[in-house]
């Protein structure tokens, strides 16, 4: 498998404050790989260094066996790169604004409407870009990206502002892309997008990738409770008591009481014998376990 990036102790400070504090990894050609951490943990200026945007103060990045930095005109066609801030060009429809990036790289206007298409933007093609709304706006951006096909594409949060069917849709296409062989690197800050697209993740928190891995394998090195969930109101607080028994923490928001225990067989059949198995879901760890293991605190996205 040939590596398509390679990342060497890279460190970027502001003033005080260490962007990127050390950070090395490699992404495999091919490869759907995410970087997950909350606000403000270095995932955009990573990737800024890494798409040559922005300069490192030291370390090393290896772009498709280039050099980003200084930047490097051999490396534009081969790339996508969807910014988390995307300023389009003024006064210019969206069927405009993508005929125009894909003129930019000698793309034909047909390759710039399917694009539109397949984000599902037909119908505001002659809509100025000013008047698209935020979801819309982050939806042709990734169009922008993808318009020249480039083998390898960046996005920088590229669901955070869409609805959950727009979201569901940009799975799909970021999926079939990766599919054709494309190599994807993500940032996100929802744990479930990066458990479900990713085959590796780096989760990253203040400047530093604390642990690099496939989402299975970050979750299975853990040794976490399982959650057991019932409708509330069910259960009377004899019920409670009887189910927890010693074996589980309870939580109840009103809606949904939730036992977290190691020992799911005993809340299970307890819940089983006093018939309140409305609504029941369990569920083991998740990324936000692995996230909470590593820095000792609840993540907030
Ligand atoms: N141009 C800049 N000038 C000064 N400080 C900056 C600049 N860009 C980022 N920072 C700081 O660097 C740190 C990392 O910011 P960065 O944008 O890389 O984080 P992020 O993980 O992308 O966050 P978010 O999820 O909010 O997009 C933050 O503390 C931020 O305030
Ligand atoms: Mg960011």
């Amino acid at each position: 498998m040939s590596v398509s990036i390679r990342v060497t102790d890279v460190r970027k400070s502001y003033g005080d404050v260490r962007a990127v504090d050390g950070v090395s990894f490699e992404v495999n050609s091919g490869e759907f790989f995410g970087i997950l951490g909350p606000n403000g943990a270095g995932k955009t200026t990573t990737l800024e260094i890494v798409e040559g945007l922005r300069q490192s103060d030291t370390g090393g990045v290896e772009l498709l066996g280039e050099s980003p930095w200084p930047r490097n005109p051999k490396l534009l066609p081969r790339i996508g790169v969807q910014l988390q801030g995307t300023a389009f060009f003024e006064r210019l429809t969206a069927r405009e604004q993508l005929h125009t990036f894909g003129s930019l790289y000698g793309v034909g206007p047909k390759r710039a409407d399917e694009m539109l298409e397949l984000v599902g933007l037909t119908e505001k093609a002659g809509t100025r870009v000013e008047k698209l709304s935020g979801g819309q706006a982050q939806r042709l951006s990734i169009a922008c990206a993808l318009v020249h096909d480039p083998e390898l594409v960046f996005l920088d949060e590229p669901t955070a502002a869409l609805d959950p069917q727009a979201r569901r849709n940009l799975w799909d296409l970021l999926r079939a892309i990766n599919e054709t062989g494309r190599t994807v690197v993500l940032t996100t800050h929802y744990m479930d997008e990066a458990e479900l697209l990713c085959d590796r993740v780096a989760i990253m928190d203040h400047g530093k990738i604390l642990k690099i891995d496939t989402p299975a394998a970050l979750v299975r090195g853990l040794d976490a409770p399982t959650r057991i969930s019932v409708d509330s109101g069910n259960l009377s607080a004899a019920d409670v008591t009887r189910v927890a028994d010693g074996v589980a923490e309870v939580a109840d928001d009103g809606a949904i009481l939730t036992f977290t225990t190691r020992d799911p067989s005993t809340v299970l059949t307890a819940l089983a014998e006093a018939r309140v198995l409305n609504g029941l879901q369990v569920r083991g760890a998740t990324l936000e376990d692995v996230f909470l293991e590593l820095t000792g605190r609840e993540y907030r996205a």
